[in-house]
């Protein structure tokens, strides 16, 4: 094996050349605080693809910068494999998988057609009622104070209470999960994020066992009384899926919503256009999605291999951040504006490839949900005077907070 590099306070593997070296990290580039994704557009000032030292959680990977790039990837599983993509199970010590994300074909495949059902647009229909119901009654709650943090009032706690209702689990359990998945996903330290881990896990291990001793119809029962292979499921696999429903749909929903409003509320011609008409708002969640696009996969190399002039070697790992897909200029025409009317609206930010998002028919309804319910209840909102929206570039990119006044 080649002999490392010294560069600088990092050190580069013998396989990188060091004219694609780069140290960059998404969590500390300049203005990442105020806007995530204009601090992203330095990058394809560069080349399309460079390695920096610390991008996932302080450790190396490559990055690849372009729409093209990103999809190639994504649809090549055999070469770059979406393994140990979380490390989750391996925080507090244990080997198991997200399911169906972290499964390679051919074995993905099978949960893959085992969950598919769950998530269709029919299914999704089914409970839009009571998907409706919880965000009315944040919304409502909220919008009678006259303004507020948008993020605390609505937006995070909305998919946590769709999350407990499609497991089964009582809504006043939200708190409790809410500060569970801030531990885990934003915890300030390792530790926090590992507490969090073993008490989501403890949970989830005492409904599982629950439902095994009488099965309701939630997810967890549907997942104990489940068969891949002709055998049933075993602990870890129904873990495994539990615990990805459970991470998969909260932050990515709140961050996107987050990203939603804050934009209407700081540009104002573009909520007057969304209440004048009603029509066009499914287009506008699309280019929404487009363009605040915050969830970043990764993915390991299983051989050596010159992608496009970069030298991967098996065990490299590669980061896929789905919003330099939405915001490639050679794919998408101007594409920091944001344009109710664009032609092409064919985004990545649900990914490509055989792990494209199960949930993106709940996700967009519950995002079609809350745009109505927010421009019907909260008339005229705007950042409220003399406070500013904080976002974060860390993990998943989202909205800390979103102080909004209306009315
Ligand atoms: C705006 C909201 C959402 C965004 C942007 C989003 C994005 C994504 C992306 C990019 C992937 C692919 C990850 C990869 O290739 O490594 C994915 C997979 C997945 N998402 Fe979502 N997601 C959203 C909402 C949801 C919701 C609400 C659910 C749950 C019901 C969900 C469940 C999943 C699952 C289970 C997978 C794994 C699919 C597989 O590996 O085959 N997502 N999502």
């Amino acid at each position: 094996m080649a002999q490392p590099t010294e560069v600088t306070d990092f050190e580069v593997p013998g396989h990188v050349p060091p004219h694609m070296v780069r140290d960059w990290a998404f969590a500390t580039a300049p203005g990442a605080l105020e806007d995530p994704f204009s601090a992203l557009s330095v990058l394809y000032d560069g080349p399309d693809i460079f390695w920096t030292p610390r991008v996932r959680f302080g450790a190396p990977a490559w990055v690849v910068t372009r729409h093209d790039l990103i999809c190639e990837i994504a649809k090549d599983p055999a070469t770059f494999s979406s393994t140990y993509q979380s490390g989750f199970s391996q925080l507090i010590g244990e080997d198991w998988d997200l399911i169906p994300l972290e499964k390679d074909p051919p074995d993905h495949d099978k949960y893959r057609t085992l969950m598919n059902p769950l998530f269709s647009p029919r299914q999704v229909a089914r409970i839009e009622g009571s998907v409706r119901g919880t965000a009315e009654r944040l919304v409502r709650t909220l919008a009678a104070q006259g303004q507020g943090d948008l993020m605390a009032g609505f937006a995070r706690p909305f998919p946590v209470s769709v999350f407990l209702s499609l497991m089964g689990l009582p809504a006043e359990l939200t708190p409790q999960f809410l500060g569970w998945e801030d531990g885990l996903l934003h915890g300030k330290t390792p530790e926090d994020r590992v507490d969090a881990a073993i008490a989501i896990k403890q949970y989830l291990t005492g409904v599982i066992a629950e439902r095994r001793r009488m099965p309701t119809d939630d997810l967890v029962s549907f997942a104990v009384t489940s068969k891949v292979d002709g055998r049933p499921l075993d602990d870890e696999e129904i873990m495994g899926i539990c615990y990805l429903l459970f991470v998969a749909g909260l932050d990515t929903v709140a961050s996107t919503l987050g990203f939603v409003f804050k934009h209407l509320a700081e540009d104002q011609a573009n909520q007057r256009l969304l209440r004048d008409e009603p029509a066009l708002r499914p287009a506008a969640i699309e280019e929404c999605l487009r363009a605040f696009s915050a969830t970043t996969s990764h993915r390991l190399l299983t051989r050596d291999i010159d992608f496009h002039g970069a030298p991967m070697k098996a065990g490299d790992r590669v980061t896929v951040c789905w919003a330099l897909s939405g915001l490639d200029d050679r794919e998408f025409s101007d594409p920091r504006r944001i344009d109710f009317h664009r032609e092409n609206i064919r985004h990545t930010t649900f990914a490509v490839g055989p792990h494209r998002c199960i949930g993106s028919h709940l996700a967009r309804r519950e995002l079609r949900i809350a745009l109505d319910l927010v421009l019907e209840h909260m008339p005229n909102f705007r950042i409220t005077p003399g406070e500013r929206a904080v976002t974060h570039a860390t993990g998943v990119f989202g909205v800390d907070y979103l102080p909004l006044t209306w009315g």
